[in-house]
Formats: C-alpha cells, sequence, structure tokens
C-alpha cells in the first residue's frame, strides 16, 4: 500500500505566503487613499480636498496649477461657482470679510484676477463692498496705483465714471477737486489763508473778515486801478515781472489786484444786477471766493490800458514768462467747467516761483494741481 506522504504544515511558509497576500489585498483595497495621499502631497491641497476634486471631475485641470489656497477654501462651500475655477485658481487668498461672496460679485461685475488680486491689496473690506455694487470701472488698477487716489473717494468716483468718457486720471482728479458737487456746495472754509499756495475757488472759502496783514501799494509806475495792493511778496514779484516784461518791450500793469470781502460783494452784486445771476457767477466769484481777497492775484493791463485779451502780444509775453516771476493765468481756456469761471486772459495768481513753474510745466489749473497733490 502506498503510504501517502503527509505534508507537514509549516506556519513559517504559510506567513511568508499570506503577509505579501495580506499586503497586497490591503494595498488594492486602499489603492484610491493611497493615490489620494499621494497626490495630497504632491498638489498641497487637502486630502478631502483632492477627493472633492474627483468628485468635481477637476482633479486634471487643478494639477496643472500651483496650489491655490483660495480654491482650497472655497471648494468646499457653497459658494465654489464651476465656471470661475480658473480664476480662483489665480486669485490669491485673504482671510477677509464676505471674502468668497466678493470675489464672485467682483467676478460677476467684470473684473479679472489680477484686477481683483490688486483689488484686495488695496482696498479695505468696506470699500470693496462698495465697488462691488457698481458696474465694471475699467482701469481700477491704475486708478489704485495713483498716487493721489483717496479711497475714501471711491463711491465718489464710481457715482461720477457714470455715464461719462473721462480718463481714469481725470476722473480722480475732478472728483478731488469736488467738482462732482455743484459749485458753492461741499464747501471747505481755508484755514491756511495765509499760505501762498492757498487755493481759493468755488469750493474753498476764505473767511468773511480775512485781510492779509502784508498788503502794499503797488508802484504807481505799474498800477492803473483802485485796487492796487498785493501782499509783499507778490508786490516785489509784479514789479520785477513788469521791469522784466519791459526789458523785452511789453508794458503791462495792475488793473485790479486786492479785494476786500465787502468790495467783492458789492461787484459781485453789481455784476449780478447788470448781467444777469448765470452770466455773472461764469466771471465774477462771490464774495468769500475771490482770489482777489488773498492779495496774491491780479488782473492785468496791456499798454492801452485794458485788460489783456489773448491776440495782445502783452498776453504772449505773460504766458510764456509770467511763471517766472511765479504767476500763472489762473482761468485758462476751454477749462470752465474746472475752474468755474469763463476764460480771464487777464487773470493771473501769484504762487511763487518754484510752484507757478511746477505748475506750468503740468499744463493744469491750479485747481487741478492741487487735487493731484498727494
Ligand atoms: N473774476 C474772478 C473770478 C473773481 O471775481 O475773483
Ligand atoms: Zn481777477
Amino acid at each position: 500500500m502506498k503510504k501517502i506522504k503527509k505534508r507537514k504544515f509549516s506556519l513559517k511558509k504559510t506567513l511568508k505566503l499570506l503577509v505579501p497576500l495580506f499586503i497586497i489585498i490591503i494595498i488594492l483595497v486602499n489603492a484610491r487613499n493611497i493615490v489620494t495621499f499621494w497626490q495630497s502631497k504632491i498638489t498641497g491641497y487637502e486630502f478631502e480636498t483632492i477627493r472633492t476634486f474627483y468628485e468635481l471631475d477637476i482633479y486634471d485641470d487643478v494639477k496643472k496649477h500651483t496650489h491655490s489656497e483660495t480654491l482650497e477654501h472655497i471648494i468646499t462651500t457653497e459658494y465654489y461657482n464651476p465656471k470661475y475655477l480658473d480664476s480662483y485658481l489665480d486669485i490669491d487668498y485673504y482671510d477677509r470679510d464676505n471674502y468668497f461672496i466678493r470675489i464672485n460679485r467682483l467676478l460677476d461685475n467684470g473684473y479679472n484676477t489680477d484686477e481683483i488680486n490688486e483689488i484686495y491689496r488695496d482696498l479695505n473690506d468696506e470699500s470693496i463692498e462698495i465697488l462691488t455694487n457698481y458696474d465694471y470701472l475699467e482701469d481700477i488698477c491704475n486708478i489704485l496705483n495713483l498716487a493721489y487716489f483717496d479711497e475714501d473717494k471711491l463711491k465718489r468716483y464710481l457715482e461720477y465714471i457714470k455715464d461719462k468718457d473721462l480718463g481714469y486720471e481725470d476722473l480722480v482728479t475732478y472728483v478731488n477737486a469736488n467738482l462732482d458737487n455743484k459749485y458753492y456746495t461741499n464747501v471747505v472754509n481755508v484755514e491756511n489763508a495765509n499760505d501762498i499756495d492757498v487755493l481759493v475757488n468755488k469750493y474753498h472759502k476764505l473767511a468773511n473778515d480775512y485781510v492779509p496783514n502784508d498788503l502794499e501799494a503797488i508802484s504807481s509806475k505799474y498800477n492803473l486801478g483802485y485796487n492796487n495792493k498785493l501782499r509783499k511778496e507778490a508786490r516785489v514779484a509784479f514789479e520785477k515781472m513788469c521791469d522784466a516784461a519791459l526789458k523785452d518791450g511789453i508794458t503791462i500793469y495792475s488793473g485790479s489786484a486786492y479785494r476786500s470781502y465787502d468790495y467783492q460783494l458789492g461787484l459781485y452784486n453789481r455784476y449780478v444786477a447788470n448781467n444777469g445771476f448765470d452770466e455773472a457767477e461764469t466771471f465774477s466769484a462771490r464774495a468769500g471766493y475771490s482770489e482777489h481777497q488773498t492779495g496774491l492775484a491780479t488782473d492785468i493791463m496791456n499798454a492801452q490800458m485794458d485788460y489783456i485779451s489773448k491776440n495782445d502780444k502783452e498776453y504772449d509775453w505773460l504766458i510764456n514768462n509770467s511763471y517766472k516771476s511765479g504767476f500763472i493765468l489762473r482761468y485758462p481756456d476751454g477749462k470752465d467747467k474746472i475752474t468755474g469761471y469763463m476764460y480771464e486772459e487777464w487773470h493771473f495768481r501769484y504762487l511763487g516761483v518754484d510752484l507757478a513753474t511746477k505748475v506750468y510745466e503740468s499744463g493744469l489749473t491750479y485747481d487741478e494741481y492741487v487735487a493731484r497733490k498727494k
């Protein structure tokens, strides 16, 4: 009888077979998780986030891009909008109020990712909330980068640009200059009336009782009018300018320089009576709002003792030379909406040589120049 050889059970051998088998089974069962784990290590996203990417079938798109904290956070919220996936990948993450709601609204309004990143770098949450309530603002990045952009005026910029075709520099300048408000509204009381660079216009009012304390009479050689005073520095500069003009064969005179509040009041009222309110407003300041009250402005006359007009050689000379003596043409042609006054070829304002040169070279009115100062 053939003896059946009994195989001897070997635990060692069995384990050698079973353990790898067991490991293989475990690996197979968990393959998905293991892959996800490595994908999480490679991409930087959380394990659960990678699973969500798979559920949404976007992993292949996401993995091509460097890790996005914004996507990491938004993907698990109700705010995730699949159509903005590419944008989320490029938008910097901030832990800020209503962040997801607001970036979605900015995207809805047409802002691109660079613009949104700039908006979040530069603006506070309150401003961003305002911005989301308006249509897309072209040039937003340029606007935010202007040295004279004023975040407190953001709503005013957004209101003012509506239905207007305006470059971004002008937009910010005009609102800074208060031009979004009607003349003689939102008025600031001038506190630096004695400064040579003081701004006086339809939004900047001098105190009724302001009188410069260093008024001096202009030499009769260079004065024709009754209002013959300027502040000392301006008086000296004006006479020097007249001398310089004479050397070039040009004769100029001061026709009307310093005017008190009361004098301006009478003058304005006479103009209103004679010319009507609307017309008077285009060439005469209301009392308290006239540069003449600063003692730094004068209406200049030509050799024929008439107020300068644009066809005069005196006008040409002044346009090309007055800044060298510290004077600028204050109400230039075509700038009436900005200055609030018609072209006044005769009205010159003393600013000092340095500032007058800068304003002259800027090509801006003094109102705009000040509005662009930080
Ligand atoms: N004519 C200028 C604007 C004034 O009245 O001050
Ligand atoms: Zn004047």
